[in-house]
């Protein structure tokens, strides 16, 4: 589905851009795996190498824009273009969650709204900058539930993830006359990630749960009645990054089995 499409993701070393590595790898895209640590970005490209794809690991801080761009133009010099550009970074929730909103302080509270807005910006525009010349591209990102249902003890994430999927809308409204589609994606929590654990580790304490009863909670309130793994989400960004979802732009996915209405 995505033979000799030239991928770049960003946060490659974490759960979900792993798993879209792995996946998009497996469909047959050229991929230029980035993160802010090289070793864990590193292990996927020569996991994705191993499996007979093609990888290349680079370190690049996904919220520097001079270390993005100066990025892309090498990918741009080895690949000739971008096709994709999967932003798939997770600022450690350890920071951000926690605590309630009339405890936290300005600093706190604006963390994951900087970040993850400014990460996301950052990789579109200049993904963008260089899709047009080909008439042709896919930008895509991760968000999450918190973007549309009210959750406590989050902080400024779900503001962060509410910013994310109406950036998705906004710059879809530009460039998709352009030939570029963007799209995001909306998981339900993952349990194999370390990111879901941390997320709701302190809101399961908070309710005098276990971490496995919280599981079952969430698992719950979807309608299959269970958490979904990494690969089925991972297979979701392989159809929306191909060309097979070309009727699809300006929107996130709902990958939330039921948990959250449209
Ligand atoms: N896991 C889930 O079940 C789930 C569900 C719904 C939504 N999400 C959202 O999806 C996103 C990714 O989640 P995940 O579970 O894959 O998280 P993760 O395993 O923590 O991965 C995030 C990756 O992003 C990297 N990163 C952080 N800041 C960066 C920066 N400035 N530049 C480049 N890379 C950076 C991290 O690198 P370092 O380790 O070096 O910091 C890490 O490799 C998050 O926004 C998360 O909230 C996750």
């Amino acid at each position: 589905m995505l033979k000799d499409k030239v991928a770049v993701i960003y946060g490659a070393g974490g759960g979900i851009g792993g798993a879209v590595a792995r996946a998009f790898a497996s469909e047959g895209a050229k991929l230029y795996l980035t993160g802010r640590t090289l070793a864990p970005v590193d292990a996927v490209a020569k996991d994705v190498a191993s499996a007979g794809g093609s990888a290349e690991a680079a370190e690049v801080d996904a919220i520097d824009e001079q270390a993005v761009d100066k990025h892309l133009q090498s990918v741009i010099v080895k690949a000739g273009r971008v096709d994709i550009s999967f932003n798939a970074v997770g600022i450690p929730n350890t920071k951000i969650v926690g605590l309630p909103l009339v405890e936290l302080d300005v600093e706190q509270f604006s963390l994951p709204i900087t970040a993850y807005t400014t990460s996301y910006f950052l990789t579109a525009r200049l993904a963008a900058r260089r899709m047009v010349a080909n008439k042709s591209g896919v930008i895509m990102t991760v968000t999450a539930l918190h973007s549309r249902i009210g959750l406590p003890l989050v902080g400024g994430y779900g503001p962060a993830q509410a910013a994310k999927e109406a950036l998705t809308r906004d710059l879809s409204t530009e460039l998709a006359p352009q030939g570029i589609r963007v799209v995001g994606l909306r998981p339900q929590g993952m349990p194999e990630t370390r990111t879901i654990k941390e997320a709701y580790e302190p809101r399961a304490k908070a309710s005098g749960m276990t971490w496995e009863q919280w599981q079952e909670l969430l698992a719950s309130r979807t309608h299959p009645r269970r958490l979904m793994t990494l690969k089925e989400m991972a297979h979701m960004a392989v159809f929306m990054a191909s060309d097979k979802a070309s009727g699809m732009t300006g929107t996130t996915v709902n990958l939330t089995m039921g948990s959250l209405d449209d």
